[in-house]
């Protein structure tokens, strides 16, 4: 089965991230072409980027920590980000996040769910220039919930109606995509295994 990640892109104390995520959730979890999961960056207490090497250079992790989130990466076929906009792009601790990992990004697709005054799509426009470099698709379809209007005097999520048909597209895309790429996913491990 496909799996797919929802990745909470916000470890902040109070923040809105884990309520946008946990409704992304509550909104796929009833499809049955895909299974989904939440990612939670608070789970992985990632310090600032302590690799010696780049990701890139494919020469292995140091750390267990890097370990831990490398497999978590890896068992996943897709993903959704969920980003807040900080200062026009998206947060640092999301972005730390990315840049441990190489490999287990690649050939995957990705949909993105934003919050912020105006939708927070500034800061997935920085996020679709990161996906690029990771050659991770990412699809059209994208969620921009506003502060304003989409969230209560008490912070508590109450998404307008029209975002939910517009989750269930993103969703499609990003399914229709990670079962798209998964003969490149399967190429990679295999010349990964002979060492090529
Ligand atoms: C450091 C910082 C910078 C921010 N910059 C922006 C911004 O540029 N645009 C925007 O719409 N909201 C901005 N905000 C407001 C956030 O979108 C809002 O606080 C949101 O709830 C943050 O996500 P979180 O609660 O999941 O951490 C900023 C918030 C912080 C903490």
């Amino acid at each position: 089965v496909t799996r797919i990640g929802i990745i909470v892109g916000s470890t902040r104390p109070g923040r809105k991230a884990d309520s946008v995520a946990r409704w992304v959730y509550e909104n796929a979890r009833s499809r049955d072409d895909a299974a989904f999961e939440i990612v939670d960056l608070a789970d992985y207490d990632l310090p600032h980027l302590d690799e010696p090497n780049p990701a890139a250079a494919s020469a292995g992790y140091e750390g267990a920590h890097t370990r831990k989130w490398a497999a978590r990466i890896a068992s996943l076929d897709g993903f959704v980000f969920v980003t807040p906009e900080y200062n026009h792009s998206t947060s640092g601790v999301l972005k730390n996040a990315i840049d441990f990992l190489y490999v287990e990004w690649h050939n995957k697709a990705a949909g993105f769910v934003s919050y912020g005054l105006s939708g927070g799509t500034r800061a997935v426009e920085h996020l679709r220039l990161v996906m690029g470099e990771l050659q991770v698709a990412d699809v059209r379809a994208q969620i921009g919930l506003s502060l304003f209007t989409d969230f209560t005097a008490e912070n508590e999520l109450r998404p307008a109606g029209h975002h939910a048909p517009l989750l269930a597209t993103m969703l499609d895309q990003v399914i229709a995509w990670s079962n798209a790429l998964s003969p490149l996913r399967r190429q990679a491990e295999v010349m990964r295994a002979h060492g090529s």
